[in-house]
């Protein structure tokens, strides 16, 4: 299959032809939510109803077509609806949909695949149907692999809103209701290194990794109780807006790890499966995971992760009950496995880096240009533009996040920001002339926010 296979459905895009959310969006949206609750912020933001997606395209009911710069939630990554991931699914679901957990022909091919693309001696695999239970099954198997029950993770990261997950990052705060503690015991939370808000900095100014991997020493010694059995991490992280750790952090962290005896269990759901250019964001320091959690992309839209350990810990698996009902059905392992072999046939890893490259060089001219992008950030297509009130104080510009996406949505662009942070997921198989047109847009609507709150450029 041409690799261009949504290009002619691309052409012409955005068209907006009603106001937006338009009319039928505004009807159904009212109608649904009288039952439906606790819809995110986005949706909240910009209650548009969506009928269709194809590529890089959305079309809502009104029959407005979007570009797409949101993947879903960092999700259909090759596209919505690949050929070649519908034909896979649509084959098992018309052949066997479930069989629990026996091996199927796909689930074998699936699982070679997978060992393939894996760091050397990364291949104890089990697989879920969401994120977060992939996240829960590794907490349980650092416990089982260790013998240990702590567990360190980090200000700001994001692992999911079970109570294992939710216990490894702050959900609730401020005036948001919370349901009782946040966080079980034994799960604590430590600073990590953001080069555009460092907590420690060297004497020249930038950000210093060793003060903070001085202090997970100290932190281990008197916060814990010394019996801490992983730090979970994303490599990057996605939720709090694409904030990429300086290229000396994983590499550090690795050897503290290595020195205490504590498993490296790195959360791919969001930021993996070529997102960044690379199958596992933590390549690109070199730095191998003792347990890495894939998601999101994985599926391409099918609900399909997967948990993964090194090879010598395959036996904790065996110990956990490490099987769901859902987990690696026929259907799942036949998306996951397309998906793979889409990101390798139409070589997307190159494509990430190469329009990685065009977003990353766009968004530092608007760093440049407008005096509300405080920062730029990013690898690939996980990109972040922060908005500040003023690029001294750095004081964060929630308003303005909200109305720059807004606009843009109202000018054809379906994105994901809620926050100050403008957070972009454009699909894998985007090309630069896409790219641009979405930059455009969301320049545009800077611009605009920028005047009316009275500043000149
Ligand atoms: C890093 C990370 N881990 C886990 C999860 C949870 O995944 P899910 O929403 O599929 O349960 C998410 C979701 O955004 C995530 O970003």
């Amino acid at each position: 299959m041409s690799k261009d296979w949504w290009k002619n459905d691309a052409a012409g895009i955005p068209k907006i032809i009603t106001e937006t959310p338009g009319p039928k969006s505004k009807a159904m949206h009212a109608s649904t939510t009288r039952y439906m609750k606790g819809l995110s912020s986005q949706v909240k933001l910009f209650p548009v109803c969506f009928e269709k997606g194809f590529g890089i395209t959305l079309t809502d009911v009104d029959g407005n077509k979007y570009l797409d710069f949101s993947s879903g939630i960092y999700v259909t990554s090759l596209g919505h609806c690949h050929p070649k991931v519908s034909e896979a699914v649509a084959y098992w679901a018309r052949t066997l949909m479930n069989a629990h957990d026996f091996t199927t022909p796909v689930k074998e091919k699936l699982m070679i695949k997978m060992a393939e693309i894996l760091p050397d001696g990364l291949n104890a695999i089990q697989l879920y149907s969401d994120g977060t239970s992939a996240v829960e099954a590794a907490i349980r198997a650092a416990r089982a692999i260790t013998n240990k029950h702590e567990f360190i993770s980090a200000y700001r990261d994001f692992h999911g809103k079970s109570l294992g997950a939710v216990s490894c990052a702050q959900m609730y705060r401020g005036e948001t209701y919370s349901y009782g503690p946040t966080r079980a015991a034994g799960f604590y939370m430590v600073p990590r290194p953001d080069p555009y808000r460092p907590l420690w900095t060297k004497k020249d100014g930038t950000i210093d990794t060793d003060a903070y991997i001085n202090f997970y020493e100290t932190f281990l010694k008197e916060s814990t109780v010394g019996n801490v059995a992983a730090f979970v991490l994303e490599p990057a992280q996605g939720w709090a807006g694409s904030i990429f750790p300086p290229d000396d952090f994983f590499p550090k962290l690795r050897t503290l790890c290595d020195k205490y005896k504590i498993l490296l269990y790195d959360d791919e759901v969001l930021a993996g499966m070529g997102r960044t250019g690379e199958w596992l964001t933590l390549n690109h320091w070199g730095v191998k995971p003792d347990i890495v959690t894939f998601g999101k992309s994985f599926g391409n839209g099918f609900p399909v992760t997967a948990m993964v350990v090194r090879e010598e810990n395959g036996g904790a698996l065996e110990k956990i009950s490490a099987s769901s009902s859902y987990g690696g059905n026929p259907m799942a392992c036949a998306a996951a496995l397309a998906s793979i072999e889409v990101i390798e046939e139409e070589d997307l890893l190159n494509n990430v880096r190469t329009v990685g490259n065009y977003f990353m060089k766009r968004m530092t001219s608007m760093k440049a240009n407008h005096p509300i992008v405080g920062d730029v950030k990013g690898k690939g297509f996980l990109l972040g533009i922060e908005l500040v009130k003023d690029k001294n104080t750095k004081e964060p510009f929630d308003e303005a996040g909200k109305l720059v996406y807004q606009k843009a949505f109202r000018k054809g662009l379906a994105w994901i920001p809620a926050g100050h942070i403008l957070r972009m997921s454009p699909p894998l198989i985007m090309d630069e002339k896409y790219a641009k047109m979405g930059m455009d847009i969301i320049e545009e609507a800077i611009a605009e926010v920028e005047k009316e709150f009275g500043y000149n450029n």
